[in-house]
């Protein structure tokens, strides 16, 4: 793996299933290595708020032997006390590892070139790709498979969608999108899904039909309609993305048991009705398979270092 997992797109496909392979293990025993991480320690740059990032991140190294500081969004307050490449520098020369949750996706690539110690993007403007790497990790452990499986996001094309649909495209796994116009996923990273999904046999398709996008599909997946950092324009998003809700009424259309994955948090009542209560979904499986996955990311990128 390279130094730093800034989005899905640095890591080949045979890393990701090697990360998938040694996530399964780590489920089944968290211990596994003992301490490989002893007394190396990971800083936690949060600029916005979390619950399963930062959380599982911290367990994660906890159970690997290591020490986390979080640092809260008004703690470093980088880009506007000091500058991304000065946090990095300075970083760097206390801890092993920043895990860094941003606005703006540059800064996350200006932390990852001035660090020397790897950079993983706990979230960006533009990707996130731990949400998007465990979540196959889910699909996996439900299906036993990418191939002939499809899975559809509903929804804002944000940085949830960036990250699954690259990760999608790189293990084979078939996924299609509806998104409103005006809210589509990012085109470059469309094109770059399209043209991977070649080579794997599988499939990227972006639509704006959410019942055209979810028929037979094994999964529907969502993501909130306002992203953190978005709030000034909740009011418009909220009519613009009316009919983009997932309900029974979207959930029966697919006509075959479909499972329903967020990435949370929830907004119930926006994004999603209580079907996310149902029996269908596995939202607190996803949530789980985080901490699973970003454990062996952590020894992926430190302990074999
Ligand atoms: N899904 C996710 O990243 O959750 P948090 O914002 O709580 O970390
Ligand atoms: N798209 C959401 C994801 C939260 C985990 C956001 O950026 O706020």
């Amino acid at each position: 793996m390279n130094k730093d997992l800034v989005t899905i797109s640095s890591l080949s496909e045979s890393e990701i299933r090697e990360l998938l392979v040694l996530t399964g293990k780590l489920k089944k025993s968290p211990f596994l290595m003992g301490e490989p991480l002893k007394q190396r320690t990971l800083a936690l740059l949060f600029q916005k708020p979390s619950n399963r990032t930062r959380i599982s991140f911290e367990v994660a190294m906890t159970h690997l032997g290591g020490y986390t500081l979080y640092l809260s969004p008004g703690e470093i307050d980088m880009g506007r006390r000091e500058p991304p490449k000065d946090v990095a520098q300075v970083l760097s020369r206390y801890v092993d590892c920043i895990v860094a949750r941003v606005y703006a996706h540059d800064d996350i690539i200006t932390l990852a070139e001035n660090s020397s110690v790897p950079v993983i993007n706990g979230l960006s403007d533009r990707a996130h790709p731990c949400q998007a790497l465990s979540d196959i990790f889910t699909v996996l452990e439900k299906f036993g498979t990418f191939k002939g499986i499809k899975l559809a996001y509903v929804g804002d094309g944000n940085n949830v969608l960036n990250s699954l649909m690259i990760a999608c495209a790189k293990v084979g796994l078939d996924i299609v999108t509806a998104t409103p116009r005006g809210y589509e996923p990012t085109e470059s990273i469309v094109s770059e899904g399209i043209e991977i999904a070649a080579k794997t046999g599988s499939s990227v398709k972006v639509m704006k039909d959410p019942f055209e996008a979810v028929r037979g599909a094994d999964i529907v997946y969502t993501d909130v309609w306002v992203s953190m950092g978005q709030e000034d324009e909740r009011d418009k998003r909220l009519k613009d993305f009316r009919d983009y809700q997932i309900n029974e009424k979207l959930m029966k259309s697919t006509e075959k048991k479909t499972l329903l994955m967020h990435c949370l948090p929830a907004h119930r009542g926006e994004e999603v009705t209580d079907v996310i209560d149902g029996p269908n979904s596995i939202i607190y499986d996803q949530a789980e398979n985080r901490m699973h996955m970003q454990k062996a990311i952590l020894y992926t990128l430190l302990a074999k270092r």
